[in-house]
């Protein structure tokens, strides 16, 4: 573990522009928020706003909401620059993909202004016609890294897709908190039922920036470590999110195959089926 602290850890995922969605509330807020991600190993990060897709269809609400948040972004950096001038930090957005065909044209909804885009789908629920909408986006040049997809209700009973969103170009970010059980246990399952057949590209933190709101790094690694999974770990953490923020594709990240006590502890503790 010491050469990852040495290389420290890269994040795709976290709401730390002050005032602009449902995390850090104030500058101050953020500069905490981002101390902490320090303290825990983080040394590059894109901070990724919630965006809602629909309205890249509008014009005018399309700019009204950019505008707040070049605000947001231009406060973030200047304060960040003179508290933490060792952090890298770029931009990127969370596009909720609330309409079949957004117009992610414009680059300041990229990570880092590059390729890769972070989507997730409306309501913590697959809609209908996925694929369809993946393909388009991968049609116009757009490469989607999909957040948390373990979340998604009713998603274990529909790996198929999952698969296929892999198989048109798209990536998978599992939160980190996941595997922590701070999104339930069918969240946690399915995050290791991911993971276990080496689907997944990346782990974010999703980190909300509040003073009350856990990183849970430290549970993530311990856990990947117990099972073997430290060449993944690094994968997940540093090198594949450092290739998508330069506009790479993510490397292969072999499947976990730990040991069977492990899972079958898991699914002693939770009463779970693991494939
Ligand atoms: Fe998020």
């Amino acid at each position: 573990m010491k050469e990852q602290a040495e290389e420290g850890l890269t994040d795709l995922h976290s709401h730390l522009v002050p005032g602009v969605d449902d995390g850090a509330r104030t500058v101050d807020e953020s500069l905490e928020g981002l101390g902490r991600m320090v303290d825990a190993g983080y040394r590059v990060l894109a901070t990724t706003p919630h965006f809602d897709g629909s309205l890249t269809l509008d014009p005018e609400k399309f700019g009204r909401r950019m505008e707040e948040m070049d605000e947001g972004w231009s406060v973030l950096v200047e304060a960040a620059a003179a508290r933490y001038p060792d952090l890298s930090l770029f931009r990127g957005h969370e596009v909720m993909l609330d309409v079949p065909a957004p117009d992610l044209s414009d680059s300041r909804l990229h990570l880092a202004d590059g390729a890769w885009v972070l989507v997730e789908w409306p309501r913590l629920q697959v809609p209908p016609g996925t694929s369809r909408v993946l393909e388009r986006l991968i049609d116009t040049g757009v490469r989607p890294l999909i957040a948390h997809p373990e979340r998604y209700r009713g998603i274990d009973r529909e790996l198929a897709i999952v698969e296929r969103w892999i198989s048109l170009g798209a990536a998978l970010q599992v939160n980190l908190g996941s595997l922590a059980g701070r999104y339930g246990e069918g969240a946690r399952t399915l995050a290791f039922r991911l993971l276990r057949r080496g689907w997944v590209s990346c782990m974010g933190s999703d980190f909300h920036g509040r003073p009350h709101l856990d990183l849970y790094v430290d549970e993530a690694r311990a856990l990947l470590t117990e099972v073997d999974g430290v060449d993944q770990w690094r994968l997940l953490t540093s090198t594949n999110p450092g290739r998508v923020l330069g506009g790479e594709s993510p490397l292969p990240v072999a499947e976990l195959s730990p040991a069977g006590g492990f899972w079958n502890r898991i699914k002693g503790f939770f009463g779970t089926q693991y494939p």
